[in-house]
């Protein structure tokens, strides 16, 4: 069975939205493997994040998902990125449909309530780096 990393984000744990987000990821079948609540460092948010240094949101994206706890999940289940992807919706709230996780709880992409790994390469680093 394929794994995935989820990460309910700061705004996310804040607004005690943890619970439904769980049972989402449960409803649709997914098997919760391991989960806990994390307040970030900065270096480990730089690496989780280290891909997108480049961006001009770095150092707003670091701020943000250092500023309180997170909720990390590893979820299983069949295609479990794509269909983690598919459960949490487009990045852009705005841009999300109704029924998705971004859609239903968030209206900015810069506290957009949830991540979930972009590829099976990420979910095997973001787990190692969550887990290990
Ligand atoms: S990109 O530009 O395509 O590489 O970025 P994208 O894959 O869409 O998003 C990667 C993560 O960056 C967050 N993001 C932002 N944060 C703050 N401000 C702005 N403007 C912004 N745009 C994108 C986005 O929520 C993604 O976070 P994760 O945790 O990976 O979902």
């Amino acid at each position: 069975m394929d794994r995935t990393f989820v990460m309910v984000k700061p705004d996310g744990f804040a607004r005690g939205l943890v619970g439904r987000i769980v049972a989402r990821f449960e409803e649709k079948g997914f098997k919760l493997v391991d989960a806990k609540v994390i307040q970030l460092t900065r270096q480990h948010a730089e690496h989780h994040y280290e891909h997108l240094r480049q961006k001009a949101f770095f150092g707003e994206l670091v701020d943000f998902i250092v500023s309180g706890p997170v909720f990390a999940m590893i979820w299983e289940g069949k295609d479990a990125v794509k269909n983690a992807r598919a459960l949490i919706g487009a990045t852009n709230p705005s841009e999300a449909l109704s029924g998705t996780i971004r859609g239903d709880f968030a209206t900015d992409v810069a506290s957009n309530i949830i991540h979930g790994s972009d590829s099976d390469e990420s979910a095997e680093r973001e787990i190692k780096l969550f887990f290990r």
